[in-house]
Order: structure tokens, then sequence, then C-alpha cells
């Protein structure tokens, strides 16, 4: 299956783009034109560097995609950089439905997260970017996970790794052996190769029209 990655320079981008090629799959990978200086993946084979408002443009790298996966967003410590909510959380959505349904594809996979729709801005842009893809017209899945942990520090990701604090892993630990598994799986981290997995899986089909928490993620990643 050809797919089409948005955040492939990402904590999450990272782990997902060689789990879904050792898979057979194609992959292209987006990366924006300011970041392409700074990552590897500006040499992929199959790179599309480019912003994703160039409708056009995207479009074009996105002929013969069957699935377009969603992994983009930001923090408020790169606001300074020119990132927001609105822009990206929200905006890339926007951009990527847009040239999706240009292109035909089939259907988007989104990255949002556990909470989406609660109090803050940051949860406010998960649900609105939600709403994008349920009323883009395409097939779409959504993953909202809880907290990341990451085991390692990704060579081509530009923004860190993600850990969780070690009392609070500790304590989903200890919940996840008194039996209570699955509310550990929804609620507590998640290790960001199961995440990098259960989205593959929710990108290879199958899934579509469902909302997949954290533990119906790592049940597919098993
Ligand atoms: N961290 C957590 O614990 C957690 C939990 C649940 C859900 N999430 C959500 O999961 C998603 C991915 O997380 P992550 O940790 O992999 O994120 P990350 O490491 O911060 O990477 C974000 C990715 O989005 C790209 N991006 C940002 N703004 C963009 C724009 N306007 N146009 C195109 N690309 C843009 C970045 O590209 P550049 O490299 O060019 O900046 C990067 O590839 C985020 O939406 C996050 O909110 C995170």
């Amino acid at each position: 299956m050809k797919m089409f990655l948005a955040g492939s320079t990402g904590a999450v981008g990272t782990l997902f783009l060689p789990l879904a090629e050792a898979a057979g799959h194609v992959v292209v990978p987006h990366v924006r034109p300011q970041s392409a200086a700074k990552t590897l993946l500006s040499a992929h084979p199959y790179a599309c560097v480019a912003d994703l408002a160039h409708t056009h443009v995207i479009a074009a790298a996105m002929g013969g995609v069957e699935t377009v996966v969603v992994l983009v967003g930001t923090t408020r410590a790169r606001f300074s950089a020119g990132d927001s909510y609105a822009s990206s959380d929200v905006g890339a959505v926007l951009d990527l439905v847009r040239a999706g349904a240009a292109a035909a594809v089939r259907r988007v996979v989104l990255l949002s997260s556990l909470g989406a729709g609660g109090p803050g801005a940051y949860l406010a842009a998960k649900a609105e970017a939600e709403q994008v893809v349920q009323q883009s017209g395409l097939a779409w899945v959504i993953a909202r996970p809880g907290a990341f942990s990451q085991e390692a520090e990704s060579p081509t990701g530009l923004h860190g790794r993600r850990q969780f604090s070690g009392a609070a892993t500790a304590v989903f630990g200890t919940l996840e052996s008194l039996g209570l598994r699955r509310f550990a799986h929804r609620y507590g981290p998640m290790p960001l190769s199961d995440l990098a997995a259960g989205l593959l899986r929710a990108a290879e089909g199958g899934h579509d029209g469902c909302i997949l928490h954290g533990d119906k993620l790592r049940a597919r990643a098993e």
C-alpha cells in the first residue's frame, strides 16, 4: 500500500516510517521546507518537501496513495518559532484533507489525543481536527492515546525524546499488575513503538470510522 506521512520528523513519525516500510508499504514522508535542511528525510527517495498549503503539490505527491497518516502537531514551547495549535494541529489537518480529497485517497488516520474536546486550547484544537477528518468525506480513523514514553532518541526526529515521569509509570505498572490492564493501557503512558504499530494497523485498513484509545491501539500492536 502507498501511504503519505505527515509529521515524519516527529517522535511518532520517525518510528512509524521504518515500521511501515519494513511491512512492505511505500511511504511518502512529508517534510516542511523550513525543516528540510535539518533532517536526513529530505533525501528520502519519495520525500515530499513542500508547504502543506500548496494543495496541488501535495495532491500530486498523494497520487496513488491509499492512506494519509497525520502525526502533526505542536507544543506551546514552539509558538515562538511561529507554530500554533491553529496552524499545526488544525490548519495542517485541513490542508491535508483538502489535498487528500483532490487526490482521491481512501482514508485518513489522525493522531489525536486522550481527552480531545476537554478543557484548554490544546484539547479544543484536537477536537476541531477530529471534526475536520470526520467531515472530510474520506474514510477516517482517529487515535486517542495518552502520554507517550520513548525507549531511545530517534536519529531522524527533530523534537527530542518523549518521556513520562517515572513515578506515574510505576503507578500504571502497578495497576496493570493488579489486573487493571485495560485501564492502564487506556490512560497510562504508551511506548512509542506500540503506538507506531497500532497506527500502522489502522492505516492498513479494517477500522474505518473507529476512534481508538490507548488500550485498542496497544491491542492492535500486540
Ligand atoms: N507527546 C505526547 O505525549 C502526546 C500524547 C497524545 C497525543 N499527542 C499528539 O501526537 C502528535 C504527534 O506527536 P509527536 O510527539 O510525534 O510530535 P512532535 O515530535 O512534536 O512532531 C510534530 C510533527 O508535526 C510537524 N508539524 C508541526 N506543524 C506542522 C505544520 N504546520 N505543517 C506540517 N507539519 C507540521 C512537525 O514538523 P517539523 O519537524 O517541521 O516541526 C513534526 O514532524 C501531536 O499532534 C501530539 O499533539 C502527543
